[in-house]
């Protein structure tokens, strides 16, 4: 996932290559959240113009690069200046140098900007920057931010640098977290967030003698006035009631704060704390909409419409947290993170894609083929451990919105067989890195003999991505852990998106494709509901950590989950485990049965429901006392269990994601109880690139 860091002095002298190194730190304790390219921006020597450095790879490599500039003078020292930088992931357009940030609106760099997130409208900014006059040079969506901002200037020559920023947020949708310096704003720094996180430090010499820094809005914005003696920056005062600062009504229409006297202060702008707790302890989390201006020292947070309830001012607050726990949030492991981030990951996989006003579905990265998809033969996924079982998961919902006859395998053993692969077949291809060697080699088998290839990575510019013909990003963002969870839900919810995608015009499938675009849309707070079972699936994971095996058993939409859950109990725990069909219970498995094997049963009300109660009688039956996952207030079901977690209802071909996270956090549970390494697990690696 991107991350932006960017530094301002006031007053503060420092050498360029201080700068640079400030710059450089920042980025480098961003690299956790995964990156394949980075770039900064800075004042070039002469003080006029903007140097701009990008690289694809390391930091390191961007570091280095920086080193060799010989136009740089890194002795050369500034009193007041702006610097920013950037880690990109890519979304749109592959890793490259043109397609890292930070982007220009021209050569002359009169404005750049780094960005996180995905602009969902930039198709139709750029088309209309085109018929003004714009070229682009890069893939990316970040490039008509930087473009825009300059055609507002054009057209608006008196605007200051903040209302520019606060035009173009008005045109943009989507999810973004923005940084903007500017030739033509010297020492000026505009940032602004929608969706993505952003947060401002500020470190000054002396204490500061407010912990909030007002919010000016659009029809009211005042500033204010320093009282003599003040120790910091004036604007950190806090503004209207309960504050006791004289207020000054400003006599123009703009909000622009008085320039300090004398007044040394440092911002920081980043994605995250991680970038910035080395400098300063003192941060300000930006809220949706609000846009940081930074001008002659002063920083100035302002919203263009006053809300209902919106506070009066932004709390400047003292981290107490170390670095390492501010990576991973309050989390203690990469993976506990993940399992968490999923109400995000899964909003951020249908963004863009899934309209809710209108029930429309649109994925652009395969909307030009859905009518040969449509003239296909069969549908083929491919895929291997975790990316296979989201196959899995979905099968049955694809084979019921395509009609069409899917296979689902593991690439391995679809490479082992020669499996027939013939031109008028569609071939998926799963994978979260898009780099595992089996999964390539699959797809290379099958582009081979004429099939469609479509990828379905969370990594842009990925082997995968750039050898199929078509896919789906599943912008989950970057999942550290080995084992695979935010990956596998969005996974999950791509291929539920294309079966809604191929049955868009089936009139008898209506009904059906409402229901389950209902469902998504409710899916991030089911998930939220499901998370508070963490301290219920914790105490469960006390009473299983010292058994040697676990029988995970299910069947219908929720056999994947069981595969999936036993995935994860192995590979975190070292433990032996099993996800068993139900429906095959009688031809061997039961045999595994009694009072001490622990068992986990999924018993949703589906269409299998009948069946699944009846394994459940079979494993009482045998002295089995199983552990059940069930729909919330299922009386019948829970009487018979042990013990029971219950979930939340969603629509029947959807449950398997609800279903699927008490497992995750329960292998999690078990394997720190156990003592293993959560995020490595041994022998294990997160990209499998041999055969
Ligand atoms: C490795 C990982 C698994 C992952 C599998 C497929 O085995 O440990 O967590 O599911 O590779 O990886 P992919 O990147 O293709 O989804």
């Amino acid at each position: 996932m991107c991350g932006i860091f960017a530094y301002l002095n006031y007053l503060t002298p420092k050498s360029r290559k201080e700068i640079l190194e400030l710059l450089v730190g920042g980025l480098k304790r961003l690299e956790y959240r995964g990156y394949d390219s980075a770039g900064v921006a800075l004042d070039s020597c002469d003080g006029k113009d903007i140097a701009v450095i990008k690289k694809q790879g390391k930091v390191q490599a961007l570091e280095d690069e920086i080193l060799k500039n010989e136009k740089l003078d890194f002795d050369e020292t500034t009193l007041s200046h702006v610097g920013i930088a950037h880690t990109r992931w890519a979304t749109h357009g592959v890793p490259s140098e043109v397609n890292s940030h930070p982007q220009r609106s021209d050569i002359e760099h009169s404005f750049v900007v780094v960005h996180n997130g995905i602009v969902t409208n930039y198709k139709e900014v750029k088309t209309l920057l085109q018929h003004r006059g714009y070229c682009f040079e890069s893939e990316t969506d970040t490039e008509v931010i930087a473009k825009l901002v300059h055609h507002l200037w054009t057209q608006h020559p008196n605007y200051s640098f903040r209302e520019l920023v606060e035009q173009v947020i008005q045109q943009l949708e989507g999810a973004f977290a923005l940084c903007f310096k500017s030739k033509h704003f010297p020492g000026e720094c505009v940032a602004t967030r929608r969706g993505s996180p952003l947060l401002v430090g500020i470190k000054t010499k002396t204490r500061l003698a407010t912990d909030h820094v007002p919010i000016l809005y659009g029809k009211d914005d005042f500033p204010l006035k320093a009282k003599e003696g003040d120790t910091a920056p004036q604007d950190h005062r806090p503004h209207g009631r309960g504050s006791d600062l004289p207020i000054i009504p400003r006599s123009d229409s703009t909000s622009e704060f008085q320039p300090l006297e004398d007044k040394e202060v440092e911002y920081f702008f980043a994605s995250d704390a991680s970038a910035v707790i080395e400098h300063t302890n003192r941060v300000i989390f930006l809220e949706d909409d609000d846009v940081a201006a930074v001008k002659d020292g002063a920083l100035c947070i302002h919203r263009l419409r006053r809300l209902m309830d919106d506070p009066h001012a932004r709390e400047i607050c003292t981290l107490k947290m170390e670095i390492q726990q501010i990576m991973k949030g309050n989390y203690s492991y990469f993976m506990q993170k993940e399992i968490f981030e999923q109400p995000e990951s899964v909003v951020n996989t249908m963004r863009g894609r899934l309209n809710f006003r209108d029930d429309s579905v649109t994925l652009g990265g395969i909307k030009d083929y859905i009518p040969e998809i449509k003239r296909c033969r069969r549908l083929m996924l491919i895929g291997c451990g975790t990316s296979y079982h989201s196959a899995v998961a979905t099968r049955q919902l694809l084979e019921e919105l395509t009609e069409l006859p899917v296979m689902v395998e593991l690439a391995s053993d679809f490479l082992d067989r020669n499996t027939p692969v013939f031109r008028d077949d569609v071939c998926f291809f799963i994978s979260q890195s898009g780099e595992t060697a089996d999964t390539l080699m699959a797809l290379r088998y099958c582009k081979g003999r004429g099939a469609l290839i479509v990828g379905v990575t969370n990594t842009v510019g990925s082997s995968i991505c750039r050898e199929s013909h078509c896919g789906v990003h599943i912008n989950a963002g970057p999942e550290i852990g080995v084992a695979s969870t935010k990956a596998y839900t969005s996974q999950f919810i791509s291929l539920v998106m294309f079966a809604l995608v191929m049955s868009e015009d089936r009139i008898s499938l209506g009904n059906r494709r409402l229901e389950i675009i209902e469902g998504l849309k409710n899916l991030d707070n089911l998930i939220r509901e499901v998370l508070k079972l963490d301290d219920k699936v914790k105490e469960l994971a006390k009473s299983l950590f010292q058994h040697k095996s676990l029988l995970i058993m299910g069947r219908g939409y929720n056999f994947a989950t069981c595969m999936e859950g036993a995935l994860k109990v192995k590979e975190l725990t070292y433990m032996h485990s099993e996800g068993i069909m139900a429906g095959e219970l009688k031809h061997g498995p039961l045999a595994l049965v009694d009072d001490s094997m622990p068992v986990i049963m999924i018993v949703m009300r589906d269409p299998v429901y009948v069946k699944c109660m009846n394994a459940l009688q079979q494993v009482t039956a045998r002295e089995g006392r199983p552990i059940v996952i069930c729909e919330e207030g299922d009386k019948e079901t829970i009487a018979l269990a042990d013990r029971v977690l219950e979930v939340p209802k969603t629509v029947d071909c959807l449950q398997g994601i609800l279903t699927v996270i008490p497992m995750q956090l329960l292998s999690f549970h078990i394997a720190v109880l156990r003592g293993c390494n959560v995020d490595c697990p041994r022998n294990l690696a997160k990209s499998v690139t041999v055969e």
